[in-house]
């Protein structure tokens, strides 16, 4: 069987310029919602920090710990993310964001997964502080 080796050729243009500069970066003192997920298999984490006003997502910062697919479609992620209502968001996949990436490996979607966790994470976070 031949090996195929990984390269930068895989990722789109898009993908590798969110990687290089992407967005929401950081952390936001006092969220109102907090989420954070490791993915058991590659050991990456991410975190995602939620500010809300009137049901909206006003502001969404996060950190990841990862590869290139998971910090791109993170920042992607926080991008679909801000300004929209919580159910919106809620209703983010991963297709969504592969999409707006124009596309990404297919070994590399289970990336795209992480930063929507983390993402219902802090809604759940949120919800409960807010019962
Ligand atoms: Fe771990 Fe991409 S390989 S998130």
């Amino acid at each position: 069987m031949s090996e195929r080796k990984m390269s930068h050729l895989d990722y789109t243009r898009k993908v590798l310029k969110e990687f290089k500069n992407p967005s929401n970066i950081g952390e936001i003192k006092n969220p109102d919602g907090y989420g954070r997920v490791g993915n058991p298999t590659c050991g990456d984490i991410m975190e995602v920090f939620l500010k809300v006003k009137n049901n909206k997502i006003v502001d969404i910062k996060a950190k990841t710990f990862g590869c290139v697919a998971a910090i791109a479609t993170t920042s992607i992620l926080t991008k679909l993310v801000k300004g929209k209502t919580i159910d919106k968001a809620m209703k983010i996949t991963k297709d969504d964001i592969v999409k707006t990436l124009g596309d990404l490996p297919p070994i590399k979607y289970h990336c795209s997964i992480l930063g929507i966790e983390a993402l219902h994470k802090a809604i759940e976070d949120y919800k409960k502080k807010n019962r």
